[in-house]
């Protein structure tokens, strides 16, 4: 298990809940460790992906009702993780070593959230989730070799709009970035009042200018909307930390214009967007982020990426991080 109380006492995001629905199951790999994710009954439940019995994947098994069968020799588990059937043995009663090691799990906002430790921590709020005057669309998982602060630092910069992602979120001729502000507290970290001139931020073709406040929750999750007169948009990405340099990205995008569109095509922005980004993202190096502000060069518009920094070091977070 990886030294890190931080990440380990937090929720991270696995998958959609709905891909429980076929086989009631599914694997995913967190922080190092392999994970099975099953439904007993009413129940989401991670477990670590292991037979005790001879070390299978019981990811590759069958549920049936509340319990989950191991593929190899049939060994079955009750809902607690208690082996409760040898069929080799069937009147024998499994010894109480024969417990497979539980997690926490949770849904919300149609994920579900996987705590390898003792939570520690809130799930991160979203403002928009209730509100059914916004669309919501699911996007990726994008996978990135790469450090998942590496990833949030990426979402939070606007800098590289008008370079990376050229007259989509930004354009060559204003990459100037105004001054904005920065805020930690117990709420984690809120930059609010940046300005961008975007080529066409809300689907009309219009260009204008738009305000984005962004907010980090938690280490490996963070949020933008972004304002203009009438329309919002708003993004919360989730990074799943699989290595310290193998991540997913999930981001559900909500919005209260663009009804016309539908739902594969902004998939499809959302999904060049991160396309983009990949290449940059994968070719930093360090790889792991730096903590120490000495160890790269910051602009007084990186000032949201430098309060993230100072924060996951006070923090303590080490898995990602250098
Ligand atoms: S390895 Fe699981 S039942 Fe034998
Ligand atoms: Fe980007």
């Amino acid at each position: 298990m990886i030294n890190d109380p931080v990440l380990l006492n937090d929720w991270h995001v696995v998958g959609p809940v709905n891909a429980l629905d076929e086989s009631g199951m599914m694997s995913a790999r967190l922080l190092g460790e392999d994970i099975v994710i099953w439904r007993a009954g009413e129940q989401v439940l991670a477990w670590q992906d292991l037979c005790l019995h001879r070390g299978s994947k019981l990811s590759l098994g069958e549920v049936h009702g509340e319990t989950l069968m191991c593929p190899y020799h049939g060994w079955t588990y009750g809902s607690q993780g208690q082996c409760v059937l040898m069929p080799a043995h069937p009147q024998q009663k499994p010894p109480t070593k024969a417990r497979v090691k539980t997690y926490h799990a949770c849904v919300a906002y149609d994920l579900v959230w996987v705590c390898l430790g003792e939570p520690g921590y809130d799930l991160p709020p979203f403002p928009e989730w209730d509100d059914s005057t916004f669309r919501r669309i699911l996007c990726g998982p994008y996978t990135f070799k790469a450090a998942g602060p590496r990833m949030v630092e990426n979402f939070l910069d606007v800098a590289h709009f008008p370079f990376v992602h050229e007259n989509i979120l930004g354009v060559r001729d204003r990459p100037e970035i105004a001054e904005y502000d920065v805020v930690t507290d117990e709420t984690g970290i809120t930059a609010s009042d940046i300005d961008v001139f975007q080529p066409n931020p809300d689907g009309t073709g219009e260009a204008k200018t738009v305000t984005y406040t962004y907010k980090v929750f938690r280490p490996l999750v963070a949020y933008f909307k972004k304002e203009s007169t009438g329309p919002r948009f708003a993004i919360i990405m989730m990074v799943t930390p699989i290595e310290e340099t193998l991540s997913l990205m999930w981001m559900w995008m909500v919005m209260n214009h663009s009804y016309e569109k539908s739902e594969e095509e902004l998939r499809a922005f959302q999904d060049e967007i991160a396309l983009q980004d990949l290449p940059i993202v994968e070719s930093q190096r360090p790889e792991l982020l730096p903590l120490d502000l000495q160890a790269e060069l910051h602009l007084r518009s990186d000032r949201t990426a430098i309060a993230y920094r100072r924060w996951l070091n006070d923090l303590g977070v080490t898995f990602g991080t250098a």
